[in-house]
């Protein structure tokens, strides 16, 4: 994608990955994505503000070629993971007058994930300002968006916001602005989910702080830029806040059928009480649809038959997953079925020990479920009833 202008001296110089289909090995990206890069050239310095994934270096160096660049006085590195930092060696090597600038942290990460010599580095602490001219940078140190060095940049006469990670997408578009809001925030949730959720807090004081900025534009490291902030500021407010939706999530697998009969049966309930149901059949499931209804859910019920003595290896995943994605799920419960024994249950709640939830008692069966099964199934959807009262979501 060529270079664009967001405003006078500022251009988007990254690159799309349209083919890109899943992120740190992890995480499946159904839209693609960007590595967005930005450039500023003022009236004495030109500027620019992380680079690409290496795999698209190629399209930065052409987008720079292309407005004519030939030297660059700065690299403001704002995060070291390496879809953002990977190509500044390269970049360094085009460009050797470019010093980083970036904070201390930051600096020993490029240190230690890029080999860069201490040399090349300008230090900068939160609230520090850099004259570029007739343009000024100030830097926001902000641990934890994504990784514990992250920084964030503001452009103060532009009122532009260079977050990196942060408000981000994984949406590969054409379109450089987040024009198609219905399209953007279900991406922007996903990515949400998937990145940040685990850092809700941390990302409520970043929040309250950035309310004391004028900004008129997010200009993320991935996906589309935001020329309407509030979009985007709204949603994460909704996301970080501590509300939770009517809402119940049912990860599960069922081997021979009676887990599944236990699943149906328990929708089939909540649904009466007029209780949303997201089920998710593991075996078959986006790992990152999950997530991303992790965000909001009230409830969680964990759907496991028994593998030996535990939990089927895939809700041992999913559990382990939603654990570290540390959702704002109030209550948690277990259904399943076993042939023999084990300690499928004690398995699975052994691995939620970061969620901060009240657990509803399990509903464990032997075999396929009977009469007396289903009465316990649907006491348990009167008891999810009952929580979701309790907490003003009915
Ligand atoms: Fe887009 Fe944490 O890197």
């Amino acid at each position: 994608m060529p270079s664009r202008e967001i405003k006078n001296g500022v251009y988007s110089v990254g690159a799309i990955d349209w083919d890109r289909r899943l992120f740190d090995e992890l995480i499946p990206l159904p839209d693609g994505t960007t590595y967005n890069s930005y450039l500023i050239r003022t009236n004495a310095k030109t500027t620019l503000v992380d680079t690409v994934d290496p795999t698209k270096l190629d399209v930065l160096l052409e987008n720079l070629a292309s407005l004519g660049i030939r030297k660059i006085d700065n690299v403001i590195v704002n995060h070291t993971e390496q879809d953002h930092s990977g190509s500044i060696p390269a970049v360094l090597k085009r460009f050797p007058e470019a010093m980083l600038v970036t904070n201390p942290k930051c600096k020993e990460f490029c240190i230690s994930h890029l080999h860069i010599p201490e040399e090349k580095f300008y230090e900068v602490k939160d609230g520090d300002t850099l004259s570029l001219g007739d343009k000024t940078l100030e830097f926001i140190v902000a641990p934890w968006v994504h990784w514990p060095e992250t920084m964030l940049t503001y452009l103060r006469e532009d009122k532009i916001l260079f977050p990196c990670d942060l408000f981000g997408s994984h949406l590969a578009s054409s379109e450089l602005y987040a024009t198609d809001e219905m399209h953007v925030y279900p991406a922007a949730k996903r990515y949400y989910a998937e990145i940040m959720m685990p850092f809700r807090n941390i990302i409520r004081k970043h929040m309250a702080r950035l309310r004391n900025y004028d900004i008129a534009i997010i200009a993320p490291s991935h996906g589309p830029v935001h020329n309407k902030p509030s979009f985007i500021m709204d949603a994460y407010e909704d996301w970080i806040s501590d509300d939770v939706k009517n809402e119940v999530l049912i990860p599960y697998v069922s081997m021979h059928g009676s887990v599944e009969k236990m699943v149906k049966y328990l929708i089939e309930c909540l649904v009466q009480d007029k209780i949303k149901v997201k089920p998710f059949n593991l075996t078959k499931t986006d790992i990152g649809e999950l997530a991303m209804s992790l965000v909001d859910a009230a409830t969680i019920v964990v759907a496991s038959p028994t593998v030996l003595t535990g939990p089927h290896p895939a809700v041992v995943y999913a559990t382990y997953l939603a654990n570290v994605l540390r959702p704002k799920t109030r209550f948690v419960s277990i259904i399943g079925s076993y042939g023999w024994g084990g300690k499928m249950p004690e398995t699975i709640q052994s691995l939620i020990g970061n969620l901060k939830v009240e657990i509803i008692p399990p509903v464990i069966i032997r075999g396929n479920p009977r009469v007396d099964d289903f009465k316990a199934l649907k006491r348990l959807a009167t008891e999810i009833l009952t929580k979701h009262k309790s907490v003003n979501i009915m």
